[in-house]
């Protein structure tokens, strides 16, 4: 077994369906269920006894220590954060206190547990942390894509509380050894994308007609990856073995977008022709 938390959200989610289709491993899934977490995105697991759900904090010790000594996963995939830059902008302590006091929490429950494992079972264990690319910092226009060497130079209060978990990662390997893996993926798209986020939110706002919000001036260069791609990656990295100081980069450049906002602002007209074709021929709505 394995446990996921966040497995509710967004990526959360995909990760537990692709996992599940792809083999009989169960999963532990434990979310706290906050705006961002919907269980109609596992709604196709309803009734499948490989997939346990519990609605629950990362930062809740006791809860955690008890269901790993309950379920012994083999390895834990920590998804579980408040993942909205601008709703870090407004609001930051909630990132704080989940994505690094509640992955701090986490990390000692696991660390505990590990410990206790007989040696075979604690050489295979691993706690894959999933992390931003966001960590590095902005990319200008005339900048290379990064790379796993880049600082980290993070600039919201959202890619400051990533930064800070993945340092705790890192030296919760230094320090007592825990068998840690750090992912530190770009944009990702697909289904279940909660529609305050920018893909989303241009195909929502361009389907009701209505303006396509740029954020700063509009020019900030982004990666995209597929979600689905994004989560057969980090089922890729779990299975690696050494590399546990160094972060995996997952990226895919210029996959979809470039990502200029104002680019996509500029393509306005023809995007609202797609957002109309969509309307008639997908929704099946006369235009
Ligand atoms: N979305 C992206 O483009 C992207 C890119 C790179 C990395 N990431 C990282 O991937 C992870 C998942 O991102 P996402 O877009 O699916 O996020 P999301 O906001 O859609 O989902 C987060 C999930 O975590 C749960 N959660 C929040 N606080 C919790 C807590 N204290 N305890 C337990 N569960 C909690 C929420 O209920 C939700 O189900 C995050 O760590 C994020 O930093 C996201």
């Amino acid at each position: 077994m394995i446990l996921v938390t966040g497995g509710a959200g967004f990526i959360g989610a995909n990760f537990v369906l692709d996992w599940l289709a792809g083999c009989d491993e169960p999963v532990l899934n434990l979310d706290k269920l906050t705006y961002a977490g919907n269980l109609q995105n596992l709604a196709s697991l309803q009734g499948d006894a490989r997939h346990v759900f519990v609605q629950g904090d990362i930062g809740d010790r006791d809860l955690v220590e008890r269901l790993l000594a309950e379920h012994r996963p083999r390895a834990v995939v920590n998804f579980a954060a408040e993942s909205h830059v601008d709703r870090s902008i407004h609001g930051p302590e909630d990132f704080i206190q989940t994505n690094v006091v509640g992955t701090f929490r986490l990390l000692e429950a696991v660390r505990q547990h590990w410990q206790s494992l007989p040696e075979g079972e604690r050489a295979a264990f691993r706690f894959l942390h999933v992390s931003t690319d966001e960590v590095y910092g902005t990319l200008g226009a005339q900048d290379p894509a990064f790379a796993e060497t880049h600082a980290f130079e993070p600039n919201s209060p959202y890619s400051a509380s990533k930064a800070a978990s993945d340092h705790l990662v890192r030296a919760w390997h230094h320090t007592y050894g825990l068998p840690v893996l750090t992912t530190n993926c770009s944009n990702n798209y697909g289904p279940f994308h909660f529609p305050e986020k920018l893909i989303p939110l241009m195909i929502v706002n361009a389907l009701a007609g209505k303006p396509l919000p740029v954020y700063g001036d509009g020019m900030q260069i982004r990666d995209w990856l597929y979600v689905r791609d994004h989560c057969s990656a980090i089922r890729r990295v779990l299975e690696a073995t050494g590399y546990y100081d160094r972060s995996h980069l997952l990226r895919d450049s210029h996959l979809f977008l470039g990502c200029s906002v104002r680019e996509f602002t500029r393509r306005r007209g023809p995007l609202n022709q797609i957002a109309l074709r969509v309307r008639e021929k997908v929704l099946g709505q006369p235009v």
